[in-house]
């Protein structure tokens, strides 16, 4: 597999970040202060950072990371649950595919 097909991959996986990101801190802004609110803003913190490491793997093999993204939906919390566990199984899959 090419630098740019990696790339391209990680710039995929990048983009569901930036969604997860954006997702978990507008339901933090929705809700009142309380500790819901504080571990959805906690868990988009750790979304931006997994948002970072791919980004150093994207720049470290000469790409520019990728910040579109589909427009995002707000719904309840069932939907990032089905998200995490796309997003979950895809990266096993792509795991299994390059040992
Ligand atoms: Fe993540």
């Amino acid at each position: 597999m090419d630098k740019k097909e990696i790339v391209r991959m990680l710039n995929e996986d990048f983009i569901h970040e930036i969604e997860a990101s954006l997702v978990y801190v507008r339901n933090s802004f929705m809700m009142r202060d309380c500790d819901p609110s504080r571990l959805t803003e906690a868990i988009a913190v750790d979304e931006m950072r997994h948002m970072w490491w791919l980004a150093d793997l994207i720049t470290k093999r000469g790409g520019e990371p990728d910040m579109s993204h589909p427009p995002l939906e707000f719904g309840v919390l069932r939907h990032i649950i089905d998200e995490e566990k796309r997003h979950r199984k895809e990266f096993k899959e792509r795991l299994a595919k390059y040992r």
